[in-house]
């Protein structure tokens, strides 16, 4: 049911679409009322909507507030390639093609506000201070055919445009035109770096090859147990070719929650003998997906000795985490943090610390799994398959502890806050 690209268009142009649809994300900008600093190096804008709300393609009466509940296109699809043929992007990542707002059928639109197009995304982006996106995303949204500038063009306008939690009127006054791209990209991009699928299977014991062949479900099965969701995988041939990560959203796409969901629909590749074909060229850089630890330091990044500390929905603290990843109100463990914010992993007294089916824990038999850090407010966010949501079937207090599972699926939602000690 998912878009079907041609491998030697891939990256430009959609060429048939079956019954499924399109997509995108949030962002930050620099001059605008209400900003706040997340890196350092580039200002966010506020949608002022949060995330308490209902999730997308999940509300069980109309809402009317499109601003902050996103829809028709509540089902998000944060789609990579793996292009072999020629190689695009680094070696070590996949890349990104981009984030397409679905209906929640599985039925979409596309190219929604043409007066609201754009053609120079480098300009609007240096425009509006994004630099940093921008920088990422030559390394990791670029076009098969080296076309970045017509591919990004093409991402927003098709797809972009289709955000109700984008319209114009949903910005904070006095924004610029083209805010509404910039966020989109910005998103994009924050998103993205939360989904590192070539750390995910290499974490899983599976790196390309030109000789090795795997299944499908032992593709799937790795990916989901580094994520806590299965994706939707795409194949070229044989070829392993893309992805789609699924999501439903809580709040806008500038600033809301993405809510990792299952695909609602079957990955395209044979049952048996798919291959991960190798890239050409050399390995991503410091600021992409790669597991390779780089060095700290920058702006927002993340200390390498924390504790973890819940933030419940009314803004309280409330404990945190012990060293067997469980949450509660007693002395906090401190983790060992090793990556970059965009990917790292975490260790405890116990062992590594990892999400398996859904459950946080650390111990000896835990199969590590990469994490990812947000900066929100003041507070740098644990985020794990791209949701800073965790839950517990209660509120930790005295002797009392809960487990920690990644999502909203349990009674209790928090946030995790890591605090470097
Ligand atoms: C959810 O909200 C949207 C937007 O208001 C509306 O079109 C849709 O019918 C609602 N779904 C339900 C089940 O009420």
């Amino acid at each position: 049911m998912s878009r079907i690209v041609l491998p030697a268009m891939a990256g430009l142009s959609f060429v048939s679409q079956w019954a499924l649809g399109s997509p995108l994300s949030s962002g930050f900008l620099s001059s605008l009322p209400g900003l706040l600093d997340i890196s350092a190096r580039e200002a966010t804008i506020s949608s002022s909507c949060g995330t308490s709300g209902q999730a997308s393609c999940h509300n069980t009466t109309s809402v009317s507030n499109l601003c902050c509940f996103e829809a028709p296109g509540g089902l998000l699809l944060q789609t990579q390639f793996w292009d072999t043929s020629p190689s695009t992007g680094p070696s070590d990542s996949w890349t990104i093609h981009g984030l397409w707002p679905d209906n929640c059928d599985g039925t979409f639109s596309e190219n929604c506000d043409s007066s609201r197009n754009q053609n120079d995304i480098t300009s609007l982006l240096q425009d509006a201070g994004a630099d940093s996106t921008l920088d990422f995303m030559k390394e990791f949204w670029v076009d098969i055919n080296g076309n970045d500038e017509s591919f990004w063009a093409h991402e927003w306008n098709t797809h972009g445009t289709c955000y109700s939690t984008l319209r114009p009127t949903c910005l904070p006054s006095g924004s610029p035109d083209g805010t509404d791209a910039v966020a989109f990209f910005q998103t994009v991009v924050k998103l993205f770096k939360t989904l590192p699928t070539f750390t995910f299977l290499q974490n899983q014991g599976i790196t390309p090859s030109s000789s090795k062949t795997f299944t499908l479900s032992q593709l799937e099965n790795a990916l989901t147990a580094e994520a806590g969701v299965k994706p939707a995988l795409t194949c070229s041939g044989s070829n392993l070719n893309a992805i789609s990560w699924y999501f439903n959203l809580k709040g806008s796409i500038i600033d809301g929650q993405f809510v990792p969901i299952n695909s609602p629909e079957s990955s395209s590749c044979p049952s048996s003998g798919i291959k991960y074909p190798l890239k050409s060229g050399s390995s991503s850089t410091s600021t992409g997906t790669s597991s390779t630890p780089t060095s700290t330091g920058t702006p927002g990044s993340l200390p390498s000795k924390a504790t973890v500390h819940a933030i419940r929905s009314s803004g309280s603290t409330t404990g945190g985490l012990l060293s067997l990843g469980t949450w509660s109100t007693q002395t906090l463990a401190t983790y060992t943090l090793s990556g970059t914010a965009s990917s790292f992993t975490m260790t405890s007294s116990k062992g590594s610390c990892g999400v398996s089916s859904g459950k946080f824990a650390c111990g000896s038999g835990v199969t590590s799994t990469t994490f990812s850090a947000i900066s929100s407010g003041s507070n740098l966010l644990l985020a794990s398959g791209g949701s800073t949501t965790f839950s517990s079937d209660g509120v930790p207090s005295g002797s009392t502890v809960f487990d920690v599972f990644s999502g909203s699926s349990h009674s209790q939602g928090y946030t995790l806050s890591i605090v470097g000690s």
